[in-house]
């Protein structure tokens, strides 16, 4: 345990003003395996397993308490950074669409994953992601080259609209949020009156049939994106493509993403989307290797020239300065809010070797700490408050410092345990400040404030304390 005095002999010295970290010889240790990070999560009640009393359901996950707040989180920075800009307005368009959208879009016909059948050991897996020798596929399951020739599986979920289960009443769950946006584009310009170029920004859930959903969740059949559509001048796209790359980069950069594990990865001719012209992947290296954390396309004008061959409706865009009509050409950034979330948690966590004399929230000896170094704006919890004792004097005054702190912020009140044991909790789901009251306070109306990632502490008086941990915090 952490705390060097026993809660009973506290009461005569406030908790130590300030730990010099300047000694401290903390040796660091990121994330090296993804099942490190399913535990916590599931401890701590970040990630469930969907439907787990029933065995689960495969690559299916719940959002527990501060992960759902957690999220939340993301998806707020991503809002944020897209909707208060001038040019970018918000949309949340309904899951169900009408089933021509997804043939106009290419998606009934071209979305679609080869799948290959092992005869061996029944595995299913995707012809393109797997090894061959000879010419022939192997299985990654069990090695055998005794599988099925590669078919196209379509990847949309299918479900029927109304009581009757015939082929009229066939509509798809939404396989991304894009198609919301390029059938809305002509209500959404002519509301907002939005001159070129402008971009419209959409939070949402999408669904892919995945055959080999996996690594937590950062592959699933049921997610959500965080999508954005930037229409242009035919002409001025490739401009804006490069714009775009440089934003989402500097996006992740101030969320705080470690940059050495961050890239680039242009997609080659053969790897483009059946809708893009050209594509830039963000990556981001997992601990099970660099993938994918977004995709940021030119789309042409391909999308919004099929809605206008399927609708019949004009879709065309009419500029006033040059007095001509184009269908603009499309800038998309698209980003898996399940897949961010992911890439923040596995980028955050840290342990710390804490060495003895550096530590005085340790027991002695060395000690580890595990952190989560979120930036404060995406901690689910801002501010936890802490009571050294059960004096009731003590649980009052933090109860009521909660409430005080709860209308501005996510905040915890943890009585329970010795406070080293509670700073440790907090690390680890990544709360950047605590605030101990002890029997001090009482006497001087201090509180001491603790730090996540220094541990420096420093005592502060109770009025000033909202404005400290707010200029502490600093949330956008
Ligand atoms: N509208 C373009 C589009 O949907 P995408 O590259 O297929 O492009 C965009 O998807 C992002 O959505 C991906 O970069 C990824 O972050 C997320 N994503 C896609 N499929 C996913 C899945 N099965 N599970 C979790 N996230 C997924």
């Amino acid at each position: 345990m952490s705390w060097k005095r026993s809660e009973n002999q506290a009461n005569s010295e406030p908790l130590k003003p300030l730990i010099e970290r300047g000694k401290m010889s903390a040796r660091i240790k990121g994330l090296s395996d993804l099942q490190t990070l399913v535990s916590l999560c599931k401890q701590r009640g970040f990630v469930f397993q969907s439907s787990e009393v029933y065995g689960g359901l495969n690559s299916c996950w719940d959002y527990g308490p501060l992960g759902s707040q957690f999220k939340l989180n993301v998806k707020l920075s991503w809002w944020k950074a897209m909707t208060r800009r001038p040019d970018i307005v918000g949309l949340d368009a309904a899951i169900l669409m009408h089933p021509t959208v997804w043939r106009a879009s290419g998606h009934v016909d071209g979305f679609t994953d080869p799948l290959v059948d092992c005869r061996d050991c029944k595995n299913r897996f995707r012809a393109d992601q797997a090894e061959s020798k000879d010419g022939k596929l192997i299985c990654p399951s069990c090695g055998s080259q005794n599988v099925t020739e590669p078919r196209n599986f379509n990847l949309m979920f299918k479900t029927h609209m109304g009581p009757v289960e015939d082929e009229g009443s066939v509509v798809f769950l939404r396989p991304e949020t894009a198609q919301g946006i390029f059938v809305n584009f002509e209500n959404v310009q002519t509301s907002t009156r939005k001159k070129l170029p402008f971009g419209i920004a959409q939070i949402g859930k999408s669904f892919r049939n995945e055959i080999t959903p996996g690594n937590f969740t950062f592959r699933t059949r049921e997610f959500e994106q965080m999508e954005m559509q930037y229409f242009v001048k035919p002409g001025t796209d490739e401009g804006w493509f490069e714009e775009w790359k440089k934003t989402r980069w500097d996006y992740y950069l101030r969320l705080g993403f470690n940059e050495q594990k961050l890239r680039f990865k242009p997609h080659g001719p053969g790897e483009l989307a059946h809708y893009a012209k050209a594509a830039f992947d963000v990556q981001y290296e997992f601990p099970f290797g660099w993938q994918e954390l977004e995709g940021i396309h030119n789309r042409s004008d391909f999308d919004l020239s099929q809605h206008q061959k399927f609708s019949g409706k004009k879709l065309e865009y009419f500029d006033e300065v040059a007095k001509e009509k184009f269908i603009p050409y499309v800038i998309e950034t698209a980003v898996g809010c399940d897949r961010l979330a992911l890439a923040l948690l596995c980028d955050a966590y840290r342990e710390e070797s804490l060495a003895q004399e550096d530590e005085a929230e340790s027991s002695g000896g060395a000690d580890v700490r595990v952190v989560l170094g979120l930036k404060p704006e995406l901690a689910p919890i801002k501010v936890a408050f802490l009571p050294l004792s059960k004096k009731p004097a003590l649980q009052e005054l933090a109860g009521r410092l909660r409430n005080e702190a709860a209308q501005k912020w996510n905040v915890d009140l943890d009585e329970a345990a010795s406070i080293g044991k509670r700073y440790r909790r907090q690390d680890e789901i990544g709360t950047p400040f605590c605030v101990t009251v002890d029997f001090q306070t009482l006497e001087d109306n201090e509180v001491t404030v603790r730090h996540r990632d220094s541990m420096k502490q420093v005592r502060v008086s109770i009025d000033q304390v909202m404005a400290y941990l707010d200029k502490q915090l600093n949330i956008f």
